[in-house]
């Protein structure tokens, strides 16, 4: 998904060089969210167009990795990278094509004019763009490329050379310019008219800021300015003269625009979150947040908030992959979803974010649990025990499946957001759909200060820390426990449940050493995936608290390995898949000793007997099914419903070897994005 990285320095002395240093690492960090382009915007007199205006913007774009990028930078002599910039405004972007090839046209950030007299990056997508550029292709304004974000600077620029009079405003321009807008965005502008000066919004993509001040700490709250009309350029005007609403005005200060977290964290971790529709101008070194109309329930301040994250958190460490990374953190991670939320001597579990809701919940006419990909699975993983220790109807549900079919919400239903980026726009639209429905929304999600985090009327953070790798492991294990957390709480006063509560309370305390003792198969399932790397298809077979093993098991295989994988709920078997079944196809079985543990040794008989070889995922010690099985991979017991959390480690470590065999970038799988921010 495209990423945003805009960087400001006020007073503060920099080369040009280090400038882009500062926006090339700034991509660096959001690479991970996937992207084909990238491109940067700086001042400064350019030296290969003949532009040698000071106030001159200077665009460099390339198509591939943000290396191609750098290499483009410093290759050809565009602009002087020793020259130093007391204050300056620069744009980075990473594009992942969604209107249009990825090509350096087309990548951001995008232009006004042959001029660049307004440029911007965009993150998002306009849904009306065909209307406005027709609108500004009849007024004569020409547009370079086939990107829905171009009619966004051309837009600007028409609305600049239109105004009544010579004084408007940049924010006063970028406010009249959302208003036309439809669709998803977080956007930054640059223009030559306005010389260091930032403005940025959002509506539906995220976007921060991050503030760093050498000589004194960042106010703790900004004060939103609500301008209509000429109220507003009153206010401009008193700010101009006055800046005790504004952060730190004439100081030297830094500011850092970001879709995430991650690509600031290195700099400052005093950030603030945008909330949708709200305009952010930095200009004189004071950061100010504008909105055009103050809503019943708006909150009229904006926290700085000072972020927890370490810069090691987001780094590869020894392994070769974030993703490998990932899936061996998870004995820790497990354990800071726990955190304070079980207590192991008197079995109490309590979700913090959801207490106040608790009496609500039990009241309940059923939950319906919503997520997209590996989070849609958690919730299938969970299902069987959250109807047991519940006793409610649970639904599970693909958001864009729930929204294509207008499934019926009533304001009686509990509905869980499942995300762990926080931003997936089907899962968020799911959310505004049954918050209008008047359900009560819970957010499950691994980004604090998301989109879902801040919509939803409570929830849980699952504290895996920060995930890099497009494939989701760790905050698969962490969605898990956090919903089987949710049930433990639920059922906390139901006397006949408490032994089956008890049993699941200590199994989550053993459940780190034995997601260790899992890792600790890694060779063997190396071995495993050297065998297979070169097949075309990989089956993954299960059922009951397994079958959602088998789901994202077979995800996980699909999406780094670019084989085909399905995932087969063992029932269906004689419906269809066994016909596929022959001594070629490589199978995986996932086969514990658990209620369906009989009906599983029928499956395994049923494929025995077309001559399939299966590797079977089992229980330890089971010589019933390893005499059975063409290859085993034994693994420790826990209680039923979490045994799909170790059952799960083996087949993300799988994919991962499959995927390095196979000669493929682990952590940025084609055609992938981290986070899915379009529908
Ligand atoms: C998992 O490996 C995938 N990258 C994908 O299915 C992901 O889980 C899905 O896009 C939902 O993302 P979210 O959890 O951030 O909402």
């Amino acid at each position: 998904m495209c990423g945003i990285f805009a960087y400001l320095n006020y007073q503060v002395p920099r080369t040009r060089k280090e400038i882009f240093e500062t926006l090339v690492k700034g991509l660096q960090r959001l690479e991970y969210r996937g992207y084909d382009s990238a491109g940067v915007a700086v001042d400064g007199p350019n030296k290969t167009t003949q532009d040698l205006n000071n106030n001159s913007i200077c665009l460099i774009k390339k198509k591939g990795k943000v290396k191609a990028l750098d290499e483009e930078i410093y290759q050809k002599d565009t602009v002087d990278l020793d020259e130093t910039l007391s204050t300056h405004f620069g744009l980075a972007h990473t594009r992942w094509a969604t209107h249009g090839e990825p090509s350096a046209l087309n990548s951001h950030p995008h232009r006004s004019d042959k001029n660049n007299e307004f440029v911007v990056i965009h993150n998002g997508i306009i849904t009306n763009y065909k209307e406005l550029k027709k609108y500004l292709i009849n007024k004569g304004y020409e547009f370079e490329s086939e990107t829905d974000t171009e009619v966004i600077p051309k837009l600007i620029k028409y609305l600049y050379d239109n105004q009544e009079n010579d004084s408007i405003t940049f924010s006063k321009l970028v406010e009249r310019v959302i208003q036309q807008l439809e669709g998803a965005f977080a956007l930054v502008f640059k223009s030559r008219h306005y010389p260091g000066e930032a403005v940025s919004t959002r509506r539906g993509s995220p976007l921060l800021i991050g503030v760093r001040s050498e000589h004194e700490p960042p106010a703790e709250h900004i004060a939103v300015q609500y301008n209509s009309g000429h109220l507003r350029e009153e206010i401009e005007e008193k700010n101009s003269h006055n800046s005790s609403n504004s952060n730190g005005e004439g100081k030297a200060v830094e500011y850092y625009f970001a879709s995430d977290a991650s690509a600031i964290i290195e700099h400052t971790n005093k950030v603030l979150y945008l909330e949708d529709d709200d305009i952010a101008v930095v200009k004189g070194g004071a950061l100010s947040i504008h909105r055009l109309n103050r809503q019943a329930g708006d909150d009229p301040v904006r926290a700085i908030q000072t972020l927890q994250m370490e810069m090691q958190q987001i780094m590869k460490g020894n392994f070769e992959a974030f993703m490998q990374k990932e899936i061996f953190e998870q004995p820790e991670s497990v354990v800071n979803t726990m955190r304070g939320r079980i207590c192991f001597d008197t079995n109490k579990v309590i979700l913090g974010g959801l207490k106040d809701h608790l009496k609500e919940i039990k009241r309940c006419r059923r939950l319906i649990m919503i997520g997209c990909g590996t989070s849609f699975h958690a919730a299938v993983a969970t299902r069987q025990i959250l109807e047991e220790l519940t006793e409610l109807p649970v639904m599970v549900e693909l958001a864009s499946d729930f929204l294509d079919r207008s499934t019926p919400v009533f304001r009686d239903d509990v509905c869980f957001f499942i995300s762990q980026s926080g931003e997936t726009a089907d899962t968020l639209m799911a959310l505004r759909y049954c918050k209008e429905r008047g359900a009560l929304t819970v957010g499950i999600t691994n980004t604090v200060g998301s989109s879902i985090c801040r919509e939803t009327d409570c929830g849980v953070h699952i504290n895996a820390g920060p995930e890099i790798g497009v494939a989701s492991t760790k905050a698969y294990t962490s969605q898990f426990v956090s919903l089987i957390m949710f049930s433990l709480m639920l059922s906390e006063d139901r006397l006949s449940l408490q032994a089956r509560r008890l049993s699941i309370i200590n199994a989550l305390k053993d459940l780190p050493e034995l997601i260790r003792k899992v890792l600790s198969l890694d060779d063997k399932i190396k071995a495993i995936a050297d065998e297979l790397y070169q097949q075309r298809s990989l089956l993954v077979m299960g059922r009951g608290y397994n079958y959602a093993t088998c789901l994202e098991g077979a995800l996980k295989i699909k999406e780094i390995t670019y084989m085909h994988s399905e995932g087969i709920l063992a029932g269906e078997l004689k419906h269809g898949p066994l016909a596929l079944i022959d001594k070629d196809m490589p199978v995986i079985m996932i086969l514990m000793r658990d209620g369906c543990y009989t009906k599983c040794q029928n499956a395994l008989q049923q494929v025995t007997a077309r001559s399939g070889r299966p590797i079977i995922l089992c229980s330890q010690d089971d010589s019933e099914v390893i005499k059975n099985a063409y290859k085993t991979i034994e693994l420790p017991e826990t209680v039923d419903c979490l045994q799909g959390i170790l059952s799960v480690i083996p087949l993300q470590l799988l994919s991962f070897h499959l995927a390095v065999l196979r000669g493929y970038d682990v952590d940025c799988p084609r055609n992938l994005a981290k986070s899915v921010t379009v529908e």
